[in-house]
């Protein structure tokens, strides 16, 4: 078959949620991804953060395959050896007491929501049922009706109501309009502290650290959603660590999984987490052997790599370098760490425009919200790889112009 032929096959059988870039990938190695016609390609977009560690990261997976040696998937109903590790890493690695493992990005942000609306009404007192929780506009937490609910892009909501109403909205970064926004039923402040799929917009210094301050005061919770700025990318382990000890509440996912298997969590305080009881949440795959045995290997390389600490250099290298850029289509060039958006005029071009120019080059980037485009390479990149896609970013531009 040829590349058109997998492409008319995906569109007549695959839902169409999504606008892929048209080459078809059939093998991954480090940074690099190849197409079937056996074109190299660098990766520059890494899954959307989750793949930090590079394609097939040769020790995660032998971990992978280790554990399969060994069991597979045996469902929370018994205990296993390797679950107990896994939390006391994750503990340990965020200064948090406890974990709840589960597998997507939004199941751990609904996890967040179960657990602050219960700890709302079991330890604050709220009455059950009007828990609110403040969430930042352009949010970006999922695709779950619940997570839509509390979205403020239309695409994301048009035609999936009836939605819940619990959820309040305060402009990204700016904390006197949270404090505003609290009421004796605010239970908790969700929000990403970098946000992603919004347009890499990166709040002003100190925000964060206002915030626990306002969080504390009106004794809410304050839960950071990390899927994609956690585990290195900004340049620190996990991206509160930029400004604050810990927050009360934090959800992982994407890189946890190593870039090759499903893993996420949501890690909290022992008083928050004590709010579930057996029955009250769970999750058939979260916490499996495998996904253990993947996850500890991941966060095994991000510390003994120092991954933050080559996210921090190198991107603040690639930041400098794509803002030395002399282009009349280019808005804003943003970002922290390995986490970084160049925002395009919409009346030069629509940033899918450049991302398929990108392409043709053999980078691959994609664009969030039409006029940005993402950057988020694998954190073990080479300095002299970004001078490469750097250059190549460069010359994309000057011939579009
Ligand atoms: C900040 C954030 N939260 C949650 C999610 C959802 O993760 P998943 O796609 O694994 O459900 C994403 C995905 O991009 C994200 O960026």
């Amino acid at each position: 078959m040829e590349t058109k032929d997998f492409i008319a096959r995906e569109r007549q059988y695959l839902a169409k949620m999504y606008k892929p870039l048209p080459i078809v990938l059939n093998r991954g190695e480090g940074i690099w991804l190849w197409d079937t016609d056996g074109k190299k390609y660098m990766d520059f977009l890494g899954a959307y953060s989750a793949v930090s560690f590079g394609h097939l990261n040769a020790r995660i997976k032998k971990a992978m395959i280790d554990q399969l040696d060994l069991l597979d998937v045996p469902a929370r109903a018994f205990h296993t050896e390797r679950l107990g590790e896994f939390g006391e890493m994750i503990a340990k690695l965020t200064g948090l007491d406890m974990v709840q493992p589960m597998n997507s990005g939004a199941e751990a942000v609904e996890t967040a929501i179960k657990a602050a609306r219960r700890w709302g009404h079991d330890v604050k007192k709220i009455p059950d049922g009007k828990q609110r929780i403040i969430a930042s506009k352009g949010n970006f937490h999922g695709r779950t009706t619940t997570i839509i609910g509390f979205s403020s892009d239309a695409d994301y909501r048009r035609g999936f109501g009836p939605f819940d109403n619990g959820f309040d909205l305060v402009p990204f970064g700016d904390a006197e309009a949270l404090e505003a926004a609290i009421t004796p039923e605010t239970c908790a402040f969700i929000t990403e502290p970098l946000q992603g799929e919004g347009g890499i917009l990166v709040a002003p210094d100190g925000w964060l650290k206002r915030v626990q301050e306002i969080c504390k005061k009106h004794d809410i919770l304050l839960i950071l959603d990390e899927v994609q700025t956690g585990m290195g990318r900004t340049g620190a382990n996990f991206y509160y660590q930029h400004e604050i000890d810990k927050p009360d509440g934090l959800c992982l996912g994407k890189a946890l999984g190593g870039g090759i298997y499903p893993v996420s969590a949501f890690v909290a305080t022992k008083e928050v987490m004590e709010v579930f009881d057996p029955g009250s949440h769970g999750s058939t795959f979260g916490g499996n052997p495998v996904a253990a045995a993947v996850a500890i290997e991941s966060m095994k390389i991000l510390q003994e790599e120092k991954l933050a600490d080559r996210a921090k250099e190198n991107g603040a290298y690639l930041l400098r370098k794509l803002k030395g850029i002399n282009s009349p289509m280019v808005k804003e060039v943003r970002g922290r760490g390995l986490l970084v958006g160049m925002e395009i005029y919409p009346d030069k071009a629509p940033a899918r425009a450049v991302c398929d120019k990108l392409l043709e080059k053999g980078l691959l980037s994609k664009d969030t919200h039409g006029t940005v485009v993402r950057f988020a390479p694998p954190l073990i990149i080479e300095k002299e790889h970004l001078d490469w896609a750097v250059q190549t970013v460069s010359e994309a531009l000057s011939e579009m112009t």
